[in-house]
């Protein structure tokens, strides 16, 4: 029996008649609209305005619905600071956040609108949990900005701190980039991770094509929200559930995405905790093998020229799934939660004449390889090298090793760091940073400096999907739980090896076994609060780097 019916639920109907309902709106079907804003970043800045466009649309197809927001961290403010230990966690705490207030008001349905990076995947992770029928909103991209008559993102605001210390620019022209690269709300404006796991929703079937690659300022944004609320009252009338969604061919869909977009490295760890949380088999390998197939066929930035926008006019992701399903790369058999086909969608895209954004698996961006996964001595369990349609190498390197991000970044600014280098960034993974940090005030120096594809950078930590160079992450175990990359010491040779998917540490095995006797964990101070419960309960990178 419902709150509108239950003789025992009069007082919970009070509360509800205090927010100015009606008896006739609580026999209303009840749909949760989680928005993730907050009002401290550009990325989510949208999302109440958003929010409000899905309730009018779900009360014009006859729900009740019923706003509620949850904490979001942006990855850019917080970059290179101690606050960015907070990045990972909060995809947690959002998705815990979702999940609760789910349990807690039985809805009927639910729509997540999703935009900085961990949003994306807290959203569906939470909706996964809850398991009624969902739709995911992504409020979409930044557009570019303009500085010095090209289009400009905050991938340039990051490299230009690189191109300042070798003194290229000067701090002027820094900080006139800074009042140019970010030009009004939205996420970051190319294929880093927001829009990556923007792809992934829609290649889940959990978010309608058509709809997440607007960008945040658009003006058919409003409306492509109002029908957003049509179709999740349409999805609770099919019964259009997570779990029926999420099957192993939309995962496969999903990791296809990252691979033909040339996704982030933060996708791997998003998708394994997806999987995680729908109860799917993914193995972290899976990634790297289905990467070795597909090609790069969209020349997005970091990779390519494109951004986010230029994506959107050329015809989106439903052009993407055209050109993917023409050479057979997509598996047909799933649900999208519009109740469309993947062939409806490609038959329904329009590419803009002209366009040079979209490629063909024929006649790629680059070659396959967006991303590959290694194992070896060194990571053992795996770890994620931004391959970016590469051809295949090998590279041997001594190793210099920093502690934290803080220590390697100063090296490198003082020019400590040369040509042939494999920098050594560890005791920033999941439960020993805690939080897994970004790397991209390093990455954006070795770049700025004209170091990336020179020097190696390895780390139990993470990129952001700004990164790009020779870049090594998610190396598991990582360094506080006792893997191998704890062991490592200035000068050992590090060799990379592509083709054979290796990342090994080239010291024989008695030195090794001496130094792990006498190996003690680098503890850093986390006593209390959300970190110190992150530390205890955070798993593996390897897994998805989940608390559950
Ligand atoms: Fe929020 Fe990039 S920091 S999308």
């Amino acid at each position: 029996m419902t709150i509108a019916d239950d003789p025992d639920r009069a007082p919970a109907r009070s509360h509800l008649y205090a927010m100015g309902l009606t008896r006739e709106d609580m026999r209303r079907p009840t749909v949760g609209i989680a928005s993730t804003w907050t009002g401290t970043m550009p990325c989510n800045l949208t999302h109440r305005e958003l929010a409000a466009h899905v309730a009018e649309g779900v009360r014009r197809a006859g729900g009740l619905p019923m706003e509620f927001n949850t904490i979001a961290v942006s990855d850019n403010l917080t970059m290179g600071t101690p606050g960015m230990r907070a990045s990972l966690v909060s995809r947690e705490v959002i998705a815990d956040s979702i999940e609760l207030m789910g349990r807690a008001h039985q809805f009927d349905a639910l729509v997540c609108i999703v935009g900085c990076d961990k949003t994306v995947p807290a959203g569906i992770m939470a909706l996964s949990r809850l398991d009624v029928p969902s739709v995911v909103l992504y409020s979409g991209s930044m557009m570019p900005g303009r500085w010095r008559d090209r289009d400009v993102t905050i991938q340039d605001m990051w490299e230009a701190l690189g191109e300042r210390a070798v003194g290229r620019l000067d701090q002027d022209e820094v900080d006139d980039l800074a009042r140019h690269a970010c030009p009004g709300p939205g996420t970051c404006a190319a294929q880093y991770t927001a829009n990556t796991m923007g792809g992934v929703a829609d290649f889940l079937g959990l978010a309608p094509f058509g709809v997440g690659d607007i960008p945040a300022v658009a003006e058919t944004k409003p409306a492509a929200a109002r029908r957003v609320g049509e179709i999740v009252m349409d999805a609770l009338a099919r019964d259009a559930r997570p779990s029926r969604i999420l099957t192993p061919n939309a995962m496969h869909n999903a990791i296809v995405s990252v691979a033909a977009m040339g996704g982030s490295t933060n996708a791997v760890l998003h998708l394994l905790a997806i999987a995680r949380e729908a109860g799917l088999p993914l193995r972290i390998d899976e990634i790297g093998e289905i990467c070795r197939k597909v090609p790069i066929i969209t020349g997005l930035k970091p990779g390519g020229p494109h951004t986010a926008a230029d994506l959107w006019r050329a015809g989106g992701t439903a052009l993407v799934v055209r050109r993917l399903l023409e050479a057979g790369l997509l598996r047909e058999n799933v649900t999208l939660v519009d109740g469309r086909t993947l062939a409806d969608v490609a038959a329904g895209a329009s590419e803009a004449s002209g366009q040079t954004t979209v490629k063909t698996v024929a006649a790629p961006a680059k070659p396959p390889g967006a991303l590959a996964i290694l194992r070896g001595s060194l990571a053992p369990d795996g770890c994620v090298l931004k391959l970016g349609g590469r051809a295949d190498f090998r590279r041997e390197g001594p190793a210099r090793v920093f502690d934290s991000e803080e220590e390697c970044f100063a090296a490198i600014q003082s020019g400590a760091v040369v040509a042939g280098d494999v920098v050594i960034v560890r005791y920033e993974g999941p439960a020993g940073g805690p939080g897994m940090r970004e790397m991209l005030s390093i990455t954006g120096a070795l770049v700025g400096q004209g170091l990336g594809d020179s020097v190696a950078l390895v780390t139990d930590g993470r990129f952001s999907g700004v990164s790009h160079g020779l870049v090594i992450g998610h190396v598991a175990p990582e360094a506080f739980k006792g893997g191998p990359i704890a062991l490592v010491r200035d000068g050992d040779t590090v060799a990379v090896d592509t083709a054979n998917a290796t990342l090994d540490l080239l010291v024989d095995e008695d030195e090794l076994a001496a130094r792990r006797a006498a190996w003690r964990p680098l503890e850093r101070p986390v006593e209390r609060g959300v970190l110190a419960k992150y530390v205890a309960s955070v798993g593996s990178a390897s897994d998805g780097a989940t608390t559950i």
